[in-house]
Formats: C-alpha cells, structure tokens, sequence
C-alpha cells in the first residue's frame, strides 16, 4: 500500500457497493474496520452512520485518511488487531483483500482471535479474499505497462511500476515503484506479499477460531463460493 496513489489506482468498486450492501443487512451499530489504509471505504461506513473505529499499521495511510471527509467522525489507530476492544463491535471488517497481508499461519490465527475476542456474542466478521485456484497472478504478471498518478502534494505526473517475483509457498511477492514521470526520480518502492489460502483452510481456520456460522459467498452478487469463484467473501458469525 503506497498511500500516495493507492485511492486513484483502487477506484470505487462492485466489492464496495457490496460491503455496504451487506452491513445494512445487519444490525450494526459499532464497526471496526481492521486494515483501513487510506480510509476510501471506511468514510463511507461513518455516512452509514455507523460507530466506526478504524485501524492499519500504516501511519502515513492514516495520516491521509484523517484529512478526508468525515474522518472526524471515526477513531483513527494506528495499530493492527491487537488495538481491537474486547466485546466491543457488531461487525470487525476487512476489505480490499486485508486478509491475505496475513503471511503466516500464526498471524492468521492472531487475526482471527482477535477478532473473535473484539465481537459482541452475535457480531459478525466479514472480509473477501481471492481464491488461489483462480491463479490471478497469471493475469498480473502479464500486464507490465505501468499505471499513472498524479501526487496528491504537487500535482506532478506519476507512473507505478510493477515487478513481480512469483509465487512460493502459496505467497505471491510482487514491488511496486512510483516514479516522476517527467524526472523518473523514485518517490516511493513498495514490497507486497500476499497468502493465498484455499475455502476450506479459511473455513477451518474459523472454526477453530470458534465462529459458529460461516457463509461463504463467491462474488460479489452473493453466490455460493465454489472452487472455480475468482474471490471468496466470509460472512461469520460469534
Ligand atoms: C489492500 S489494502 C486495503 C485497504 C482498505 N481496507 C481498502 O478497502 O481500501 C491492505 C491494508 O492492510 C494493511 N495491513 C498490513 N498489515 C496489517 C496488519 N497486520 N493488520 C492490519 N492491517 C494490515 C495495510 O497497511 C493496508 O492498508
């Protein structure tokens, strides 16, 4: 996550309308949204009118989501789930993929547990995560015309640069460069690594966690998640 391009690169989308969707389906009152970055979503849960508290280790992407539109209405953390209150959130949420930042399978269950320790009895956990029998890394590493920017300080032209490492151990390693497009001076490098886990290790993996329900859909018109879904979306209950 490069604060400084990820809102133009990462552009409202059919996963947004549905996370909305999904949440006013429940009765929510206090929401956390665990791995906000830049807050592009979680602005929008606080004009739903939730009671929203929002956490990322990213200090600079918080930093850039205090400045948005009704970012005074939320409790910014930098932090990650650890910071979650106890018996405190109808909903913990994780979007835009969060759960694959999770390389290791002790992170994972961390994750899980606290998210199972932050719920009221009732309240539901809910991300989306891509399936790893969809292979989208194929489809990535294919495309390497970079991606363009504007810096949100000066205006000047940008270009992001992606190069990708492959994959090993089901953890997909790309870099993400963002250059001056005129200077080619480097503003920013990034690298990312995301796990990719099959439906059943997630399903088990949450119920070892100790969530009752767990509903799997497989995009994002809200059906069943099968082997060949492009990502699964987990809709869990405590
Ligand atoms: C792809 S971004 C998604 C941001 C946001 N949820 C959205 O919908 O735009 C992934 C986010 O996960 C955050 N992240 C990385 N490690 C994390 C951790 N251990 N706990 C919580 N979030 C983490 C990153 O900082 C980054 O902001």
């Amino acid at each position: 996550m490069i604060p400084i391009v990820y809102d133009q690169l990462n552009r409202w989308g059919k996963d947004d309308d549905f996370f909305l969707s999904l949440l006013q389906k429940l009765n929510i009152k206090q929401l956390a949204d665990l791995g906000c970055g830049t807050g592009r979503l979680t602005v929008h849960f606080a004009q739903q009118g939730y009671e929203v508290t929002a956490i990322d280790p990213n200090k600079e992407a918080i930093e850039a989501a205090k400045s948005k539109e009704d970012a005074g209405r939320i409790k910014w953390m930098v932090g990650d789930s650890v910071a979650l209150e106890t018996n405190a959130y109808d909903a913990v949420i994780m979007t835009a993929n969060v759960a694959q930042v999770f390389l290791t399978e002790e992170s994972w269950q961390q994750v899980l547990a606290d998210a199972y320790r932050a719920l009221k009895d009732g309240g539901h956990l809910i991300f989306d995560t891509r399936n790893p029998l969809a292979q989208a890394w194929i489809a990535w590493m294919q495309d390497d015309t970079p991606d363009a920017a504007v810096h949100p300080d000066n205006g000047d032209p940008l270009e992001i640069w992606t190069t990708y490492e492959g994959l090993e151990d089901d953890i997909f390693t790309f870099y993400e460069t963002v250059k001056n497009a005129q200077t080619e001076e480097v503003v920013a490098r990034e690298k990312i690594q995301l796990k990719f886990r099959t439906l059943e290790v997630i399903r088990e993996s949450l119920q070892e966690a100790g969530f009752s329900e767990v509903r799997a859909y497989g995009d994002w018109e809200v059906h069943k998640a099968t082997t060949r879904s492009k990502s699964f979306i987990f809709e869990c209950m405590k």
